[in-house]
């Protein structure tokens, strides 16, 4: 390159503007950042033991020690990943109620991974459509959807209390904003970033309006095993796959294994037959192939060798168990402790909310305050992740709450 034409160069990236910090993520960039010796970071969905580490879970070192033992190629996957794991996917979420030729599973970089690859199939097949989120959803559900193209709407979700389900506004909505054919976003379990589950009950309604105005659903379960338990946790998903035919779910790994950074999760597509479900499975390869090509092996390997693994499957039983009955006892001991600093504030309120994230009703203002004041890191929205509590800190974090109210 010659000097002359380097200084004629026009810099068309200068004025690029800055984007703003994940709403989620970039917390704990902050909290990284941040010098205060008792800061606590609650704001993304990671859980840590008693000592505040984010462990390994003992099935998982187990495969991987058997997994670098018998390791002989690092070749590429196929498209849609690991047959083996996609096996075992279809077996722990759909089980035998579903005709496995309907079901089309594909390996997904997490579960953020599987929204977008589904989101890109809704646009690209079923289009034109748009996506119905409950109100509030996860941060990036929006983000997600409008980086793919596809238009999203909300309907309601939490009662005017904050804390309750709103069943018939939902069903009102869905009822009578929609369109045939528009998709809607369902958590499974443990919904983020309120906790608030619908019951059983309220999921036969939910699906009964989901199948009469033909909406499809797409389902995403990311917290298997951490609402009431790994089967229990199925009762949304079964519900809504009784009343309909076609239907996406979006899993994910990084909670119930502890795989955040392997990123392993999955697109499973049901549809009414199985030549249908060729074709659309297809289609989700194409997709894949031209954004990540073919999925990461090592965190689907793992997956599979513990699900194949009668022993290592009931050890990660029991470490789900372990982690979900931790996270409930913090929840309890989160409230108990608030009781004690006098505030009069009640959060009993939390204890009927599931899985990791605790919607506590705190302000845009207080969450600010316990920031710059405390070092305690939690969403804008006043989510706090429950499951990065710990015991020892109890007493300092509820006074700090305390002091902002
Ligand atoms: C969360 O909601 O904190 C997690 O799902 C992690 C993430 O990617 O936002």
């Amino acid at each position: 390159m010659n000097a002359s034409a380097k200084s004629n160069a026009v810099h068309r990236f200068v004025g690029i503007p800055t984007a703003p910090p994940d709403s989620i993520l970039g917390l704990t960039e902050a909290f990284l950042a941040d010098k205060n010796p008792s800061k606590m970071n609650l704001s993304v969905g990671v859980y840590k033991d008693a000592s505040g580490q984010t462990p390994i879970l003992k099935c998982v070192k187990e495969a991987e020690r058997r997994l670098i033992e018998n390791e002989a190629t690092k070749g590429y996957l196929s498209i849609d990943g690991l047959p083996d794991y996609r096996e075992q996917v279809r077996s722990l979420v759909f089980g035998d109620s579903l005709d496995a030729g309907r079901v089309a599973i594909l390996q997904t970089p997490g579960g953020t991974g599987a929204l977008r690859v589904a989101a890109d199939f809704i646009v690209a097949q079923l289009s034109p459509t748009r996506i119905w989120m409950p109100s509030p959803t996860w941060a990036n559900h929006p983000a997600i959807f409008a980086a793919a193209g596809l238009a999203s709407e909300t309907y309601r979700y939490l009662g005017s209390d904050r804390t309750s389900f709103d069943l018939a506004g939902m069903l009102e909505d869905l009822s009578e904003k929609t369109k045939p054919g528009d998709a809607v976003l369902l958590h499974a379990c443990c919904h983020n970033p309120t906790g608030v589950d619908p019951t059983p009950e309220d999921w036969k309604a939910i699906a009964k309006t989901v199948a009469e105005r033909q909406l499809i659903p797409l389902i995403d379960f990311a917290y298997q095993g951490f609402g009431d338990g790994i089967e229990q946790d199925k009762t949304g998903l079964n519900t809504i796959l009784e009343a309909v035919d076609e239907a996406i779910v979006c899993n994910s790994f990084s909670k119930n294994f502890g795989l955040y950074s392997e990123r392993v999760g999955s697109v499973c597509l049901i549809a009414a037959d199985a030549e249908t479900t060729k074709a659309a499975h297809s289609q989700l390869k194409t997709i894949v192939r031209t954004n990540y090509s073919n999925p990461p092996r090592h965190g689907g390997a793992i997956v599979a060798t513990v699900l194949q693994d009668a022993e290592l499957t009931k050890l990660w039983q029991q470490e789900v168990d372990e982690m979900r009955e931790r996270i409930d006892a913090l929840r309890q001991q989160f409230v108990e402790t608030m009781k004690n600093t006098g505030s009069g504030h009640d959060f009993s309120f939390l204890l009927k909310q599931k899985g990791m994230f605790s919607f506590s009703g705190l302000t845009p203002m207080q969450v600010d305050e316990l920031k710059s004041k405390h070092g305690i890191y939690i969403v804008g929205s006043g989510r706090i992740n429950v499951a990065g509590m710990s015991e020892d800190k109890m007493d300092s974090l509820c006074q700090a709450v305390a002091s902002v109210l």
